[in-house]
Parts: structure tokens; C-alpha cells; sequence
């Protein structure tokens, strides 16, 4: 499946006629100044748990609505509570109990959404494609946001590791980054590289078992490594990734006692990085597989920080997106 180019996927831009973004469907394309910029306002809006979270009325009358094909909880949730903190409101559709079900498609229910006055759909799907679809086929008031497509792009997770990485680390063109583990199956993987790799992280590299590499057409510029104790050696952050068992064949799905002997992050082995490293994830973590409980809630990692931080990422690209198509709609 990862492997496989994407046929007949639909190139259909993300920006209005002003150049600028109107969907979010990808970090692919993005500038380095797009980037910074999305992580500055995401910043203005991080606060930390225990003050009260940041509020302001961006999205006031607007309507998001979250269509989620595919189960998830943290970026459901954060996608929520960042549109009701812009003011807007805010519904939530289960599509595995929804109208897919009853044969109705995809459009047909785009469309009543439409009609209702929804004008952000946050989106996310098993297959590749349907982001870019529904994006070329709504009206001109709708945006359409990508909240993880398949194996191929989850643009708001890229930006929040990316603004975890910023906010310990400073500097990215000093730094060594690795990802390690599922890396053909990850979405996560693609859209962070895209952001790291603009953004001019000096060193990305990855690592995990030879048969959950990507292609070498894909991640390129990075350093592949077979060995994850000559990949963590010196690096200043370590991004551990879900073993996607959903999306491998029964055949391909390793042992966890022996994946996590030979890629597992464990604190013997975090000791190979510097000392100072962060180790992330994305959730939902196998504790035990890719990472160790003790490493996961250890001192250098920061899988918190990154839950936090997709709050406000979302109401930085939320707030931006909305602001972008308003003056998309003044201007000829
Ligand atoms: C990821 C996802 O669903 O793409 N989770 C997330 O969005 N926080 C990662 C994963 O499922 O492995």
C-alpha cells in the first residue's frame, strides 16, 4: 500500500487566486515563511495546562464541522476545542456510523453540510485522495482542512512536532533529528520531513526495519540508517512512530518483544543520543513496542508538549485559513 505511488491522486491547489492557502491539504509546497509564520501564530496561542487556555473570536460565526473517517481521538478533540476557542461553531460527524453507511456519498454529504452554513470541514480518511477531491468540488466560502489522509499527510501533526522541536530546541539548522520505526505507513512521518526539510533542519534521518522503510524516491535528503544505534548517535531529537499494524498485511506485522529489542526506544539505548535529547511521538503510543513506559514518561520527553501544542496549531492554521478566505471573497 505505502509503497505504491497514488494514481489519479488530484493535485487541486490548497490556494485561492491570491496565492494564498485556502484549504490545508499538505505541507508539500508550503514556504519556509508560510511555515514560520503558522508556527509564530501557533506560539501566540500555546499556553500552558493550568492557565486558562487562550481564547479569541476569529472564527466567530463560523461553522467547523469535523468529519472523521477513520477513528481518532487527540486530533478530533483538538480540532474541536480549537474552533469553539476561535468561537466558532462547532459539529462533529462519526462517519463510521454515518451516512457513508447508508450509501449516501461523500459529496452528497459535503453538500448538506454546505448548505447548512459549515464552512471548514476538517477531514480524515483511510484511502488517499478525498481532501483534494472535496477541495476542488466546494463552494467558494468552503475550506477544506486535512486531519490525516491514509499514509500520505497529516499537515497540522507536521506542524505541531515541528513547533515542539522549536520551542526546545531553537534553531533548526543546527539540529539532527531522527524518526524511527513505521516509516513507510506514516503520515506523520511524510508531513513532519516536509516541514523539517523546508524549514532547514540540518540533519534528518531515519531508521527501522528494512521492509518499513519508505521508497528512496520518497524523504529525500534524508540519511537512511539500518542500525538504530548508529542513528541515535548524537541527535538532539527522536521521533518514535506507531507500528501501524492496520495497515499491513498479516504477513509483515513484527513481534513486539522483538521490535522493540531491535528499534524500541528504550532508556539504554536514548543514552546514545545527546544528553539534552527530546523524544517524541505522536500518539497512540504501544508501550512496550516502539517506546518504553520509562522513556515515554521520562524527563526528556515531550509527548505532552506536543498534545498541547496541537490546540494551538489548529487554531493558528483555523484562524489563518478563515482570515485568508475573507479576503479571498473581497478581492475580485
Ligand atoms: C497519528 C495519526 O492518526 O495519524 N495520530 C495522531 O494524529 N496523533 C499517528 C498514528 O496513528 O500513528
Amino acid at each position: 500500500l505505502s509503497k505504491r505511488p497514488t494514481p489519479g491522486l488530484e493535485q487541486s491547489s490548497q490556494r485561492g487566486h491570491d496565492g494564498r492557502l485556502r484549504h490545508l491539504i499538505s505541507l508539500a509546497g508550503l514556504s519556509r515563511t508560510e511555515l514560520t509564520e503558522l508556527l509564530d501564530l501557533s506560539q501566540f496561542y500555546v499556553r500552558t495546562p493550568g492557565e486558562l487556555p487562550a481564547r479569541d473570536q476569529s472564527l466567530a460565526g463560523h461553522t467547523v464541522a469535523n468529519l472523521f473517517f477513520e477513528p481518532s481521538t487527540r486530533t478530533r478533540v483538538s480540532f474541536e476545542l480549537a474552533a469553539r476557542r476561535l468561537g466558532a461553531d462547532v459539529v462533529n460527524l462519526d462517519m463510521h456510523s454515518s451516512s457513508r453507511v447508508k450509501g449516501e456519498t461523500v459529496l452528497d454529504t459535503i453538500y448538506t453540510l454546505q448548505a447548512m452554513h459549515a464552512d471548514v470541514l476538517v477531514m480524515r480518511d483511510a484511502e488517499p485522495g478525498l481532501p483534494a477531491f472535496v477541495a476542488g468540488r466546494v463552494a467558494p466560502h468552503v475550506s477544506i482542512l486535512n486531519a490525516g489522509e491514509a499514509h500520505l499527510s497529516h499537515p497540522t501533526q507536521g506542524l505541531l512536532d515541528a513547533l515542539t522541536i522549536r520551542q526546545h530546541k531553537g534553531e533548526f539548522g543546527a539540529l539532527k533529528v531522527l524518526l524511527v520505526g513505521d516509516l513507510a505507513h506514516s503520515r506523520v512521518a511524510r508531513s513532519a520531513w516536509q516541514a523539517l526539510a523546508t524549514l532547514g533542519t540540518g540533519e534528518i534521518r531515519l531508521a527501522g526495519p528494512e521492509h518499513l522503510l519508505p521508497e528512496d524516491s520518497e524523504f529525500t535528503g534524508v540519511t537512511r540508517f539500518a542500525d538504530i544505534d548508529k542513528a541515535l548517535a548524537d541527535v538532539d531529537v527522536v521521533m518514535a512512530l506507531r507500528i501501524q499494524t492496520e495497515r499491513m498485511s498479516a504477513a509483515h506485522i513484527p513481534d513486539n518483544a522483538a521490535y522493540c529489542r531491535e528499534f524500541g526506544i528504550t532508556a539504554e539505548r536514548l543514552k546514545l543520543a545527546k544528553p539534552d535529547a527530546i523524544v517524541m511521538h505522536p500518539g497512540p503510543m504501544n508501550r512496550g513496542v516502539e517506546i518504553t513506559a520509562e522513556v515515554a514518561d521520562g524527563p526528556q520527553s515531550v509527548i505532552q508538549a506536543q498534545v498541547t501544542n496541537g490546540v494551538a496549531v489548529r487554531m493558528a492554521v483555523l484562524a489563518t485559513i478563515v482570515r485568508n478566505a475573507h479576503s479571498q471573497r473581497k478581492a475580485p
